[in-house]
């Protein structure tokens, strides 16, 4: 009798400390992990949260979608759209059991780290709204007209298609990037933006952004933006030597730099 007593006392009082360890979310608690449901907002989002998501993120996540999340042999996550929902309990789902058919397995981490992953996921669609650039962006529109950015950049729908369009750099885009991507560009290239120099046989060279490439031609959209298709027959060889198209503006004085910048960090697109 006497023993029982004990043994009840001593699980309810096990029971007790685990309620205490957890007290806003039981769910959270582990006792039945599978069933569990999932909490509508991320309980780990503190910006120290956020932080270790972020040191998280560089470990499992960036040799796939890159280190700003700008995407490569994974998605682009910089662009805060997300194809299969960007609600945090989606966001969760995602990542924890990973994405069937894709390369992108379920990744080994506890499920609160999970939850600081998925705040930093959410920082990284969102960038530039949380900095706002120093400088004059009305000045650094017209810096960006004077040094021609728009023959391969696209605002709304004005300006060429060689480099990705610029809408919504500001939203998608923080400061150390969109100067990074200035001064020095072949640091972050997203894949369907590598350049690629063609050699042909003639001795001519075409440098472009690759498109498509099969066995007997390749595609190339050339440094007028216009699509140009090679046969292999006419190739001497193909390089990969300057990994961007885009010049690196490192004659830009201080002013105008951070005036472009912040023009950039203007560029919201439509809300
Ligand atoms: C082996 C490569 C790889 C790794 C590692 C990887 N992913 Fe992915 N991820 C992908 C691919 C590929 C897709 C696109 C799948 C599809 O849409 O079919 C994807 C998609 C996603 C999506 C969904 C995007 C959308 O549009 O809905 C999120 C979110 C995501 N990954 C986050 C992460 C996070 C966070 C990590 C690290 C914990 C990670 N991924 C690790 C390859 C990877
Ligand atoms: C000859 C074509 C060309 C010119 C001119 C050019 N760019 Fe680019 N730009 C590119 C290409 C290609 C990329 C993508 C590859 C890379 O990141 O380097 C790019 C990338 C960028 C990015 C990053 C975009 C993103 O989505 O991550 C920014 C920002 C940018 N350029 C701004 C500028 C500004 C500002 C100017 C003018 C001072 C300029 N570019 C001039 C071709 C160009």
């Amino acid at each position: 009798m006497h023993r029982l007593f004990w043994i009840v006392c001593f699980v309810a009082a096990l029971t007790a400390g685990m309620d205490a360890q957890a007290p806003q979310n039981p769910a959270l608690a582990g006792a039945a992990p599978p069933a569990a449901p999932i909490p509508d907002t991320n309980p780990f989002s503190s910006p120290a949260d956020i932080e270790q998501g972020g040191a998280l993120f560089q470990t499992h996540c960036s040799y796939c979608h890159g280190s700003f999340g700008e995407g490569g042999r994974g998605a682009d996550l910089t662009a805060g759209v997300y194809k299969r929902g960007g609600r945090d309990p989606q966001l969760y789902a995602s990542i924890r059991n990973g994405i069937p058919g894709s390369e992108m397995a379920p990744v080994r981490i506890t499920d609160e780290e999970v939850w600081k992953v998925v705040g930093f996921v959410k920082r990284l669609g969102s960038q530039g709204l949380l900095e706002k650039a120093p400088g004059d962006s009305t000045a650094g529109r017209l810096v960006y007209q004077k040094m021609g950015c728009a023959s391969c950049h696209r605002i709304e729908k004005d300006g060429g298609n060689l480099g990705p369009e610029l809408t919504e750099i500001g939203r998608r885009r923080g400061l150390k990037f969109l100067t990074e991507s200035i001064v020095k560009p072949e640091a972050d290239v997203e894949i369907a933006y590598r350049a690629v120099q063609v050699l042909l046989k003639s001795g001519q060279t075409v440098s472009g952004i690759r498109l498509n490439r099969d066995d007997l031609s390749i595609q190339v959209r050339d440094a007028r933006d216009n699509l140009r298709s090679i046969l292999m027959d006419n190739v001497q060889e193909i390089r990969y030597d300057k990994p961007s198209l885009m010049p690196a503006y490192t004659a830009l004085n201080q002013k105008d730099l951070g005036d472009v910048i912040a023009y950039l960090n203007s560029l919201k697109g439509a809300q």
